[in-house]
């Protein structure tokens, strides 16, 4: 199938809780649509696979229906469509392939099957205007990862997590709070009337390693809840613990980014994935960056968490490298 100028590309991410349609057309978002599912998941305290993956059969069909309507465009004038392939909930991710695997075969037209978590790189176009060599930093609910993008398309991973991933200790730790699914915001808010520098929790010592440990301070948190407390928190103890929570957590993804920029002489670092909406984790790492020559890029905030914008606009690259210049 030969490629055209400017594709209108039709975006699909299901590979977790949010079933997200996009139709993009040079760089041009043309429709976007969500359909969260964190009230369905959020009674149970994180996400449920099999609920995800039927509601993404519930409600994929309509969402793909409604983009296009808003964008003003019918299906066969779709040009390529982009979904996310991996990593993710094998059920959820086997709907969106699906659908995305008839619409081509039925039209006619170019598949891309895009890596979840190189679409999070994608978020915003920054792609267009930072020129590589560069440092990529994805935090998800799911992954925490350093690499090093040699191009766009060429990367290498310098840093990962060695258990669980920063996001999934934020929704950990909300829960020991007492606070809903997904924990990440909900931590944010208690954070600004707390204190910090309350209580100091262990961030791992991984020595000159780029990687990350996030196992030792949720339990570290737990512990405190459990036996310092006894399980009874003032309104001003949970603000406290969350502030100091979220402290411990965002030091290594500050240290370790900006250790990376250096030892790679690199001069801009890009944050993607649902870590990267925290305010304190973009003042702060703009904060410590601004000293040494390199700048700190994230999304919008909508593009931080999953969307399928994403994962058309990185379908768009490689769908069109060949008339890009980096
Ligand atoms: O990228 P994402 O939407 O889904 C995955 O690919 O996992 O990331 C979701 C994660 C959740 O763990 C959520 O708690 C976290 O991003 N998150 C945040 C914030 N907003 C979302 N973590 C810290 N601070 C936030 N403001
Ligand atoms: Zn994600």
């Amino acid at each position: 199938m030969a490629s055209k100028n400017n594709p209108k590309i039709l975006g699909i991410e299901t590979s977790c809780d949010e079933t997200a349609v996009s139709v993009i057309q040079a760089g041009r978002i043309l429709s976007e649509q969500v359909a969260s599912q964190i009230d369905i998941h959020k009674k149970f305290g994180g996400v449920v696979p099999e609920f995800a993956s039927r509601e993404h059969l519930k409600k994929l069909n309509l969402l793909i229906g409604s983009a296009l309507n808003e964008a003003g465009l019918e299906f066969t004038d779709l040009d390529a469509v982009a979904v996310t392939s991996n990593p993710g909930l094998e059920g959820s991710l086997l709907v969106g392939l699906t659908t995305a695997r008839t619409l081509s075969m039925l039209l006619n037209i170019d598949i891309v099957e895009v890596d979840h978590l190189e679409a999070h790189l994608f978020a915003s176009r920054f792609s267009e205007v930072l020129s590589p060599p560069g440092i990529g930093l994805v935090v998800s609910g799911g992954h925490t990862r350093i690499v090093y993008i040699k191009d766009w398309g060429n990367y290498k991973v310098i840093g990962r997590t060695r258990d669980d991933a920063a996001g999934e200790a934020f929704d950990k730790v909300a829960a020991i709070l007492g606070f809903g699914y997904p924990g990440g915001p909900q931590i944010e808010k208690a954070a600004l009337k707390g204190d910090p520098r309350r209580f100091k929790f262990p961030v791992s010592d991984l020595g000159d390693s780029l990687d990350f440990s996030y196992s030792g301070i949720k339990t570290a948190v737990l512990y405190k809840v459990r036996y310092d407390f006894n399980d009874k928190l003032s309104r001003q103890d949970v603000y406290d613990i969350a502030a100091s929570f979220q402290y411990a957590a965002l030091t290594p993804l500050v240290d370790n980014a900006v250790r990376a920029a250096l030892k790679y002489d690199t001069d801009w670092i890009f944050v993607g994935g649902g870590v990267s909406a925290s305010r304190s984790l973009r003042k702060r790492l703009k904060g410590k960056t601004a000293g040494d020559g390199v700048r700190a890029f994230f999304p919008d905030k909508e593009h931080s968490t999953d969307n399928a914008t994403m994962v058309a606009v990185c379908a768009e690259f490689y769908l069109t490298r060949n008339k890009k210049v980096y």
